[in-house]
Formats: C-alpha cells, structure tokens, sequence
C-alpha cells in the first residue's frame, strides 16, 4: 500500500503543458514561438524530474482534437516535434530516460513517426525515469480502442466476458505498463482534462497553476510538489484509517 503514504513526490507525474499560444500572444509574437519557447521548458522540466528520480513522467504534448487547429499551426507543432526528439535522445542517454509515445500514431506524420522509433529503440535499455509524450491522443478514443479490443477478444471466442475487470481493462490502454498519476499538473489556467488520461486519473492529486507553460520552471514545478506532499490520499478511507495502518 505504498501510494497511499502522504508526502513523497509521486512516481508518476503527469502534465498538461497549456499556454503557450497565450504566451505568445501577450509579447505580440506568433503562436509557434509560444510553442518553441515551450520546447525549451520540457527541456527543463524533464531534467528536473529525471533528476529527482520521478519514475514516470507524461507529458500532454498534442491532443486528438488538436489536428482541428488552423493547417499551419499544426505543420509547425509537427515540425518542432521531429526537431525535439531528434535533439535530446543524447540527453535521455546521458541521463538514462526511456522514451515512450502514447496516442493514434497512425495519424501522425511519417517522417515524425521513423524519428519516434529510432528514440524508442535507441532508449529501449535504459532504466531511469519513463519519459512518455501523449501524441494524438485522446482517452475517450484510447477506451473505446480498449473496449473494441476486448470485444473482439469474446467474440473470437478467446476471453470469456466475466473476466473483464478493471485491472484487464486498464492493461488493455496504452499505459498498460505504467501505474496510475500520483499528480496532474495543468498550466495556463484552465480547469479541465480535455481528455486526457481519464480512466488513469481516478485518484490522482490534480494541481492548476495560473502560470503559462513556457514561464514553468523547477521553482514551480517545486510548489506543485510541495502542494502534492501536503495532501492526503485517501482513496475512500477516513483519514483516522490511514493513521492507524501506519
Ligand atoms: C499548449 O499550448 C500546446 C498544445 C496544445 C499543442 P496552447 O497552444 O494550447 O496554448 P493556448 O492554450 O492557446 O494559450
Ligand atoms: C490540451 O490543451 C492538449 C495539450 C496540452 C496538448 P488544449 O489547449 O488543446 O485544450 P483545450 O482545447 O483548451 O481544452
Ligand atoms: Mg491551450
């Protein structure tokens, strides 16, 4: 019962980088700057927690619904993509990061997709922190996905019905290797999943923060684990119940 101790930084971090259009809007520059500048903080924030022995770290990096953005805002995030991963596989090896993609990689494109995999396969063997981008992907999507998988399982005559439970099900999402978020961060403001992780998100501590994604730094990514480590986790217990098993 190890996730239910109050305190420790959570073995799982995930984040909503959101913001960064606003960033750019506030200094009159374009959308893609936010987005470029935004890049530099993943840099950042991926150190930090790799450095601090964050087991899982998932980052929101493109949604299923972003495709409906504007054809050139989308060109350019695509870009920037290709242009990241291929940039800091030397630095996941220095600092012995696996990387991981989770979302419709079918939909992204080619040229984004040879470079995804020469990333995985070249950080296959590592084993620190599990760096994973959320890319074209939502989680109504990822359950319906599951549910189609599990379906077909029954039909086929493999898997009897019964035996779907949670546990069958969240192994058959794309996180079926990683636990659950101990803590969802989302910059910018808003207040809101936007489909993201929403099955893993059950009984994970959420933090807002009003500060843009490019402004996100170590010092708040310090008080968003600060805020974690004074929660208690209760996962439907009291709080005298958690006092007397430890
Ligand atoms: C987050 O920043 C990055 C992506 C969704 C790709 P936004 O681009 O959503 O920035 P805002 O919300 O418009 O400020
Ligand atoms: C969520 O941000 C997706 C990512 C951060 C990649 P959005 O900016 O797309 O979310 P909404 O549309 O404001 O809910
Ligand atoms: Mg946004």
């Amino acid at each position: 019962m190890k996730t239910l101790q109050p305190g420790n930084l959570p073995v799982h971090l995930a984040v909503i980088m959101d913001g960064n259009g606003r960033w750019a809007k506030k200094r009159m520059l374009r959308r893609i700057v936010g987005h470029q500048k935004g890049v530099e903080t993943v840099r950042v924030i991926v150190e930090e927690c790799s450095r601090l022995g964050i087991g899982y770290l998932t980052l929101f990096a493109f949604s299923a619904e972003n495709w409906l953005r504007p054809k050139t805002e989308v060109k350019a995030l695509m870009a920037l993509l290709k242009q990241y991963i291929r940039a800091e596989v030397p630095r996941m090896m220095q600092n012995d990061i696996r990387f991981n993609v989770i979302g419709n990689r079918a939909d992204l494109p080619e040229d984004v997709n040879r470079e995804i995999d020469a990333a995985i396969a070249k950080t296959s063997a590592n084993r620190g922190m599990l760096l994973t981008l959320a890319l074209s992907y939502g989680a109504r999507q990822e359950m319906v996905s599951a549910v189609k998988h599990l379906a077909g399982e029954v039909a086929a005559g493999r898997l009897d019905a019964e035996a779907i439970d949670e546990n069958l099900f969240g192994r058959s999402l794309f996180t079926a290797d990683i636990p659950d978020p101990d803590l969802l961060i989302r910059t910018s403001g808003e207040m809101r999943i936007s489909n993201f992780l929403l099955w893993q998100l059950a009984y994970t501590e959420l933090y807002f923060t009003d500060v843009n994604w490019p402004d996100f730094d170590r010092d708040e990514l310090a008080k968003a684990f600060r805020s974690y480590h004074a929660r208690e986790r209760r996962f439907g217990r009291t709080s005298e119940q958690l006092k007397s098993e430890f």
